[in-house]
């Protein structure tokens, strides 16, 4: 790809109304992976301009809104002109202490809020800057596989190299850690644990960061953990922290955010933590690139992390509704579904014969076509993610019901009555499916 260069068209004066010029792009860029969702996202934006009601079940965008009493303290902090200035990059200190209390109600884990804690520009800004800092030519970071995709795009920027390790099953994936670290020379600089798993929903109990740290030590690796479902979890299941254990702050940090549970995705407020050497080098790398947070928001972080545990909470239990009603209807019309404990998707594996004679990305496209919902391609994620689908649960329930019924359609399959748990009697069964046969 050396030497590829893209050209733009450039109008630079009266009489010479264009003339090419050649834009040089850093290597950095075309050592980036192609943009899986690039043909989804045009299609989506095509089909919404002539007017479709496409139902978005394609990214993690949160669509409710953050509790109005954070919304108020928003606009009473920006009223304030002492909030207008450039800010700290590392975040204000009470933000800071803030996140160090929640971590302690959590997860019973001690920060200093001084040393151990840093405030980012979301945990996908925050996490960027970590691989600046820590990562560069012939490094190599482990990845889990399939990937969120600033996982391995990180990685690449700050020009070191991945290895994609399988991550759905955590045995396996710490096994497979384990014969890397014995077999590549130099070793992994970095593991990247990322549990709940975005895209799979995989999950670990803290047994597999015991597991994790202990291979830290002995290969000598870092550990970046993000956390950023930590407050998005179902059926009582309590996602650990990398943090709790005395050895996990010795060689690692970990990511929240504000974006998932708080319904904060577009103020941009995450969180860095852990062993504070680490802390200290992101600091550094964001004192070049950034003057911190608008003091307001970092003020209304504070209230939300203060106040709101109860609508936290609550947004959970909404998430678990939908996963259970989407769930319910793709079961139904005969999918194979594992029903997740965390995040706010489902990875749903596509059905037969769509699953062995297209790839995710057409099978996506179809769906998007003729049934007006719009979905991940499994593939998107890496080529691991290949036979499968994400569906993010953004929509409400009415709408989620909606789009299985249109799925259902547009594939010719016809939903199965829901069946009694106690009796196994069919009862009440879903409308029926127009044009499905
Ligand atoms: C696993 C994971 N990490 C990080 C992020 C980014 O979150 P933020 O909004 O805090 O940048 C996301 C967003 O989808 C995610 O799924």
């Amino acid at each position: 790809m050396q030497g590829e260069h893209r050209e733009v068209e450039l109008p630079i004066g009266p009489t010479e109304a264009t003339q090419r010029f050649r834009i040089p792009v850093a290597d950095r860029v075309h050592r980036l992976p192609p943009y899986l969702f690039a043909r989804i996202n045009k299609l989506m934006y095509e089909k919404r301009r002539a007017g479709a009601d496409v139902i978005d079940l394609g990214m993690g965008n949160p669509s409710d809104p953050p509790q109005d009493i954070v919304v108020e303290k928003l606009a009473e902090a920006a009223r304030d002109p002492d909030n207008h200035g450039y800010c700290e990059s590392r975040g204000i200190l009470n933000l800071r202490r803030e996140v160090a209390a929640k971590y302690f109600k959590q997860h019973g884990v001690r920060l200093d809020p001084e040393n151990e804690v840093i405030v980012t520009l979301g945990s996908k800004e925050g996490f960027s800057h970590l691989c600046l800092a820590l990562l560069g030519p012939g490094d190599t970071a482990i990845v889990p596989a399939p990937s969120y995709p600033a996982h391995t795009y990180a990685v690449i920027l700050a020009g070191a190299n991945v290895i994609s390790l399988d991550v759905t099953k955590p045995d396996v994936f710490l096994s497979n850690i384990a014969y890397t670290c014995q077999n590549l020379f130099p070793r992994p600089k970095l593991v990247i644990a990322n549990f709940p798993h975005n895209p799979t929903t995989t999950v670990v109990e803290s047994d597999f960061y015991a597991d994790l740290v202990r291979l830290a030590k002995r290969y000598e690796f870092l550990i970046v953990s993000d956390l950023a479902y930590a407050d998005v979890t179902f059926d009582g299941y309590k996602a650990p922290s990398l943090l709790a254990l005395p050895e996990g702050m010795k060689c690692g940090v970990e990511f929240t955010t504000m974006s998932k549970g708080y319904n904060m995705a577009g103020w941009r407020v995450g969180y860095c933590c852990g062993n504070a050497e680490i802390i200290r080098a992101l600091a550094t790398v964001k004192g070049y690139y950034d003057y911190g947070m608008f003091r307001a928001i970092q003020v209304a972080a504070i209230v939300a992390l203060r106040k709101t545990d109860a609508a936290v909470e609550a947004q959970s239990r909404e998430y678990q509704k939908r996963r259970d009603v989407l769930c319910d209807g793709l079961e139904r019309l005969g999918w194979d579904i594992e029903r997740p404990k965390a995040t706010m998707f489902v990875w749903a594996k596509i059905p037969e014969p769509w699953a062995s004679s297209m790839p995710s990305v057409d099978f996506a496209m179809k769906l998007l076509q003729e049934a007006d919902v719009a979905v991940s391609p499994g593939g998107g994620f890496g080529p691991i993610g290949e036979g499968y689908l994400r569906l993010a649960l953004i929509e409400n329930q009415h709408r989620l019901r909606q789009a299985v019924r249109q799925i259902g359609r547009c594939l010719g399959q016809v939903a199965r009555p829901r069946r009694s748990a106690a009796a196994g009697l069919a009862t009440n069964p879903e409308p029926s499916v127009p044009g499905a046969g």
